[in-house]
């Protein structure tokens, strides 16, 4: 062991310095606080009790209006219900609760009152949209790019590591006129889905299962990322996308999956 350790003079010397150290803090403290005890309170913090006061009042003045419907125990400490007016005030609250209606795609009944007022909701300006496009030979922020190569991966399970598209799960983005085509098409169907049968390429896809929504849970950011990066890889060109675009679709989210038809048509 260290000799300074082991000197029973030195233990004995840093056993009083350490005593001394802390009662000097609490020394300090008590001056502190004596200081500090006369002074005025502060205004702010006066007024944020006063505050607490009040919202506190409020609170218990409800609870107990309400309490007719609930009993507490005689030691106070369980709450028992009074089924007769429990009931009385649950039914009332559900006799006035209105069902919502959901405009979620999955959930829209054929037919329904919801069904035909998405369908009839006025035709989305698309040509202001595809308008705002960069003119052709704009080249693509390298930043976006790399983002949208991020995002593509999860397009790529379907559409193929190089867009190449499989026969039997998704149709082809390399080459594709869709993606060449207008950008509404293309955020249009991020935002919708797109259910085929759909000609891409020359060649007709009829898939067992269509395209979901894939943008409506991202960022105007994300999706104009993504289709921007589509636009510029594989062999394709075509002018960025941007987030202003994205944005003005946003209104489409929640409406019925695309069917071609709804597109802007494109020439192969
Ligand atoms: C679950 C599989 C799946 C995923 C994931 C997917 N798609 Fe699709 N996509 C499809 C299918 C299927 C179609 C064709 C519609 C049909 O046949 O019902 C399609 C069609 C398209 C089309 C129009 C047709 C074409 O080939 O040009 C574009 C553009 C497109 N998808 C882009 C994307 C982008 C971008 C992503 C990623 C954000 C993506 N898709 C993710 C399945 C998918």
């Amino acid at each position: 062991m260290e000799p300074s350790r082991d000197n029973p003079m030195a233990r004995f010397s840093a056993f009083w310095w350490g005593l001394g150290v802390i009662l000097l803090f609490f020394v300090v403290l008590f001056i502190t606080r004596l200081v500090t005890e006369n002074e005025a309170p502060n205004p702010l913090e006066e007024a944020a009790r006063l505050k607490r006061l009040e919202v506190r009042a409020k609170v218990d003045e409800d609870q107990k209006s309400n309490l007719t419907s609930w009993t507490l125990s005689e030691d106070k400490s369980t709450v028992k219900a009074n089924p007769e007016a429990v009931f009385s005030l649950v039914g009332k609250q559900l006799v006035a609760s209105k069902p919502t209606p959901s405009t979620d795609p999955a959930q829209v009944v054929p037919g329904s009152p919801t069904a035909e007022k998405l369908a009839a909701a006025p035709a989305t300006d698309t040509a202001a949209v595809d308008d705002l496009t960069p003119p052709a030979g704009t080249a693509p922020d390298p930043a976006v790019m790399e983002k949208g190569k991020q995002a593509f991966l999860v397009c790529s399970a379907c559409h193929g590591q190089n867009g190449e598209g499989n026969p039997v799960i998704a149709p082809p983005l390399a080459g594709s006129e869709w993606v060449a085509g207008p950008v509404s098409n293309l955020i249009r169907i991020q935002m919708r889905g797109l259910e085929g049968p759909i000609t891409v390429a020359g060649k007709e896809y009829t898939l067992p299962a269509p395209m979901a929504p894939m943008g409506a849970a991202s960022s105007d950011e994300d999706v104009a990322a993504v289709l921007t990066y589509v636009r510029n890889s594989f062999g394709n060109s075509a002018p960025p996308v941007t987030p202003e675009q994205v944005k003005m679709l946003r209104s489409e989210v929640g409406k019925p999956a695309l069917k071609v038809a709804d597109l802007i048509p494109v020439a192969p």
